[in-house]
């Protein structure tokens, strides 16, 4: 069987690892991940319970441009989802707040993407797959996703990115993120993956049986319910969303459900009080399998899980990175 080798940056807890992994086996490939990076202690932890031991740098930003081609390994696909806050809107309305630095000039986590051009630069993989928040495509009219492709295509075929929403290929959660694939040779246009549409509702990714802490308290319900309408009067739309579980999507769950779930509460009925998703519902609203192991704490796996990316897009993807930097090989099987 043949291999295919990667790198996985900004690997969170192994959303992207996960995804090529299951669009490589499925095309009769055989994938080896030869590093992952990733800076945060708990997904560390998650991450080492669900994948066999790996090669890691934890801070990308301590490899130095000249130290690039000795540390890093060479390989085919090099995946980062690469820090979103940065130029999310929640995360640009915090930092403004916050009077600190946003998009490029966050020199914490919003520069992160020179550290990627480097790699690609110096290693030269096959094949690339970036994932962001849509919001990236808007962040500062649209200046800074030009800057990032204006740099990629000095050495990559990058194709225009492509925003893709989980709902649309079997999760019952709204999603929208942009993705942005390179090759290193261009043969012919690339195509995204068409979405399956497959219908689903929320239901389908609720356990049958939850415990009773994720139930909000009558203070916290009681607090919901006046914010929304003081937001209401003053003219805001945010608020909490109760969603009944026959609905066909959640609100995209943010690293920041843990906080009081207000994008997504469970109805339970007119007299009884909505609940939280379980850690397990929300890995499972981004298609991780039920395998998928997170010792940690509810608040590390709410953060976690609303880090990762939607693993049924990703695996489409990959699945045309695959095909596209495969094509001449017999008996390629398309994902269903
Ligand atoms: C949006 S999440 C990535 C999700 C992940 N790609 C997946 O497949 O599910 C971004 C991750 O980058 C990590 N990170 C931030 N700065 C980093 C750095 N300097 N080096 C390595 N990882 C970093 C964060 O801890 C976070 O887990």
């Amino acid at each position: 069987m043949k291999k295919i080798t990667s790198l996985d940056l900004f690997a969170g807890v192994g959303g992207m690892r996960i995804s090529l992994s299951k669009a490589a086996r499925r095309l009769g490939f055989y994938d080896q991940c030869k590093l992952y990076s990733e800076i945060n202690e708990y997904s560390i932890q998650t991450y080492e319970a669900n994948f066999t031991k790996t090669k890691l740098i934890k801070d990308i930003k301590s490899v130095k441009n000249s130290e690039i081609s000795d540390k890093i390994p060479n390989h085919d696909i090099l995946l980062a989802g690469f820090p979103c806050q940065p130029f999310s809107r929640a995360g640009v309305s915090n930092r403004k707040y916050l009077k600190r630095a946003h998009g490029f000039n966050d020199k914490d986590q919003g520069d992160l993407f020179f550290n990627i051009l480097e790699i690609l630069k110096i290693k030269k993989p096959k094949a690339f797959l970036l994932e962001n928040v849509q919001h990236l495509e808007n962040y500062s009219n649209g200046q800074v996703l030009d800057e990032i492709l204006y740099n990629l295509r000095k050495y990559y075929y990058v194709p225009e990115p492509k925003i893709l929403d989980a709902q649309d290929f079997g999760l019952a959660q709204r999603r929208r993120r942009i993705y942005i694939v390179g090759f290193l040779e261009k043969k012919n246009e690339f195509q995204y993956p068409e979405p399956n549409f497959k219908k689903v509702k929320v239901r389908d990714f609720l356990d049958k049986n939850f415990d009773k802490k994720y139930i909000i308290s009558d203070k916290l319900w009681k607090s919901h319910q006046e914010r929304k309408e003081r937001n209401k009067k003053n003219g805001k739309g945010f608020g909490f969303k109760l969603t009944n579980p026959n609905e066909k999507c959640t609100r995209t769950i943010s690293s920041r459900y843990y906080k009081d779930g207000s994008e997504c509460l469970i109805f339970r009925g007119d007299t009884r009080n909505p609940r939280r998703l379980t850690p397990r519902e929300v890995f499972r609203l981004q298609g991780f399998p039920e395998s998928f192991k997170f010792p940690v704490s509810d608040l590390q796996a709410y953060r976690q899980a609303g880090n990762a990316v939607p693993i049924n897009v990703v695996e489409k993807v990959c699945d045309s990175v695959i095909n596209y930097l495969f094509k001449n090989k017999k008996n390629l099987k398309k994902v269903a």
